[in-house]
């Protein structure tokens, strides 16, 4: 049984002040750490000051993006030991919106994910598939590509440092949820897909992650699934309430 896991990605929402802020009302929300790892998702600007906002708490730190090499020419990017040195445990590889708005393939973020595991960052890795890739039957050819090239030289350790994301596309941002049964079935894939390539202890430490407008309201029938492990939230992390919410299941 894996401890669940519950990440707020903020996606671009969010100044220093409203970070800080949140990350104090998060805090007195819990006086005693609630059985979950919890961890928050800011933009890079707020990740410093966040950083110290969340120290000594429950609450742990992840980026949302990174480039995969160490420094260099790379104007407007940040590499994964910027992100350890602002204070990140944590971070998102691969969300469907680098992917679709920044054209990031598998490949790529195959190289995103070695440059975070390089440096100790837990990568989140997210899969999932689009809406007309469901509709025409190939939701599985498209979830095992992401992991087959997504996962490319990892190692079983790194496997153990791994967290994965299922998110359907169709389901970010737009109130649609996968149904829990929809959900599970693509989970246990995932687990499976893992079991055969790295072992079943391997498979059975993973936490697997849903995505896609969970709510207050649903996050219980998608945790009751039995390999669904926790959620990455986008709209609903960004209020406390809710957030909280979400957290105390
Ligand atoms: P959503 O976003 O909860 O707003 O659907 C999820 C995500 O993109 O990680």
């Amino acid at each position: 049984m894996v401890r669940p896991i519950i990440a707020g990605n903020w996606k671009m929402h969010k100044t220093v002040a409203e970070a800080i802020a949140f990350v104090a009302q998060l805090r007195s929300a819990f006086p005693t750490a609630p059985d979950r790892e919890v961890i928050v998702a800011p933009p890079f600007t707020a990740l410093g000051a966040a950083a110290e906002a969340v120290r000594g708490s429950f609450i742990r730190l992840s980026a949302q993006n990174l480039h995969e090499a160490e420094k260099g020419a790379y104007t407007g990017e940040i590499s994964g030991a910027m992100l350890r040195e602002a204070g990140c445990t944590h971070v998102i590889v691969g969300h469907s919106e680098r992917r679709t708005l920044f054209g990031e393939g598998n490949d790529r973020i195959n190289r995103k994910l070695l440059a975070a595991l390089g440096v100790g960052l837990r990568p989140i890795f997210c899969v999932g598939e689009s809406l007309g890739e469901r509709e025409a039957g190939r939701r599985e050819e498209v979830v095992a590509g992401q992991l087959k090239e997504g996962l490319n030289n990892l190692t079983a350790d790194d496997i153990g440092s791994l967290i994965i994301a299922y998110e359907p596309v169709w389901a970010i941002g737009t109130g649609k949820t996968a149904t829990p049964d929809q959900a599970e079935e693509v989970h246990r894939s995932i687990r499976e897909w893992i079991a055969r390539l790295y072992g079943p202890k391997r498979a059975a430490d993973l936490a697997i992650l849903y995505g896609g407008s969970v709510t207050p309201k649903n996050i219980a029938e998608l945790m009751a699934q039995p390999d669904i492990d926790g959620a990455l939230v986008g709209g609903a992390s960004l209020e406390v309430d809710s957030f909280v919410r979400i957290i105390g299941y």
